[in-house]
């Protein structure tokens, strides 16, 4: 086993207990949920594990410091100390960015200066280089200040792991691929029961659902930053990648289907259904949620319908979270779970929720609500 690093994971709000959940289930060591993001420890390869496994979390961090700063000297000196030196080879490109939230040090474009001037000193003291060309892969650091706390954290995934790599055409609303799955895993929904969303976009519940189901690993159709970092080069990426491909079963998918009104977004479902390797195991159909009758019992429906941000959307929205209690009313075995930012959903919908749970769609501010079906027994 090589090095261990201190790690974080990143989550959306609400979500840090199911990356949690994931890391301890993929026997990652010292898993910790802290303000927002999950710390644990692993080495490079567990690391890249991470990376391709987690359905649920945006980042993957591998942490360089994390101290107390008041002042931009103390910022430059936490920064200096960080031996760098062990980590490159001189020619990356250093993308350093930076957050600050309730600090003293509250200018993200200082912090990131000062970080990167304190990388490159450091740099040209230890490997008596001059020049930094930054014409090589890409070395992205994140400069984290929160209430005075600074944390220097080395980026491993490189894109948000929500970029799974299917979804290359957004339609309007699009959810993220983290979110979508957190849907369904905090639904009902079991794979092998019948699943359906009754507006369902582009498809990232259902194809969501479907990886789910299949066992696909996530992250196993794009690429994260620490391929290409030089500390991790005796790393067997494509061994590793077929390894993880191993576990994808897609007969295991079975009634995962949804409809929509729009034909335009249900081209772009097919697209993704495409490109995720998932041809012919989703069904899509253009159609009302008035007019949707399923036949099976015991399912699940899962979906994300307009909130009516806009005021004069409201009306509208408020009307088809009334018709998506028509429909739960006709599928009476089925369970039904809504995301919404509308604080009048249940009014609107017209019964209270059996459960709910906060969580956020980008900024806003959702609850996620789930109303019990009642299981009809089925004969064999
Ligand atoms: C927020 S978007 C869903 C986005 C989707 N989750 C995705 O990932 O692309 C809401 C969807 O509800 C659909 N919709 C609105 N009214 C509908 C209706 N009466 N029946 C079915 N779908 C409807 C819209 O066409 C839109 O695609």
């Amino acid at each position: 086993m090589g090095s261990r690093f201190a790690c974080q994971a990143s989550a959306a709000f609400g979500l840090e207990g199911l990356v949690a959940e994931e890391l301890r289930s993929l026997n990652m060591a010292d898993v910790l949920s802290e303000n927002g993001d999950v710390r644990f420890s692993a080495d490079a390869e567990e690391l890249f594990r991470c990376n391709l496994f987690l359905r649920y979390c945006d980042r993957v961090f591998v942490v360089m410091a994390d101290q107390k700063c008041v002042t931009f000297d103390e910022l430059f000196r936490l920064v200096n100390s960080i031996p760098w030196e062990d980590y490159v080879s001189g020619n990356e490109a250093f993308n350093i960015s930076a957050k600050c939230a309730r600090s003293r040090l509250m200018s993200p474009r200082d912090c990131q200066s000062i970080a990167k001037k304190a990388l490159l000193e450091r740099l040209k003291e230890k490997t008596k280089l001059r020049i930094f060309p930054e014409n090589g892969p890409s070395f992205p650091v994140l400069v984290s200040v929160h209430s005075d706390r600074v944390r220097i954290l080395l980026n491993t995934s490189g894109d948000a792991l929500s970029r799974r790599g299917y979804r290359t055409w957004n339609g309007e609303a699009p959810l993220r691929e983290t979110l979508a799955a957190a849907l369904v895993r905090l639904s009902p929904w079991k794979p092998g029961m019948p699943l359906y969303d009754p507006c369902c976009g582009t498809g990232t519940i259902l194809t969501e659902a479907a990886l789910i189901a299949s066992h696909r690993c996530p992250g196993i159709s794009r690429h994260f930053a620490m391929e290409q970092f030089h500390f991790c080069r005796s790393l067997d990426f494509t061994f590793l990648r077929k390894t993880a491909e191993e576990s994808f079963c897609p007969d295991l998918i079975s009634d995962i289907s949804g409809s929509d009104i729009d034909p335009g977004p249900l081209k772009l479902a097919l697209r993704h259904v495409h490109q995720a390797g998932l041809d012919g195991r989703i069904s899509l159909s253009v159609l009302p949620l008035q007019e949707v009758s399923l036949s099976s019992e015991n399912g699940v429906f899962i979906c994300n319908p307009p909130y009516g941000e806009r005021l004069s959307d409201q009306a509208a929205s408020r009307t088809l979270y009334r018709d998506l209690h028509a429909l739960k009313s006709r599928h009476p075995s089925w369970s039904l779970c809504a995301i919404s930012s509308d604080p009048g959903f249940e009014r609107a919908f017209g019964l209270r929720a059996d459960k709910k749970r906060r969580l956020y769609n980008g900024r806003l501010e959702c609850t996620y609500y789930i109303y019990y079906g009642t299981r009809k027994p089925v004969s064999c």
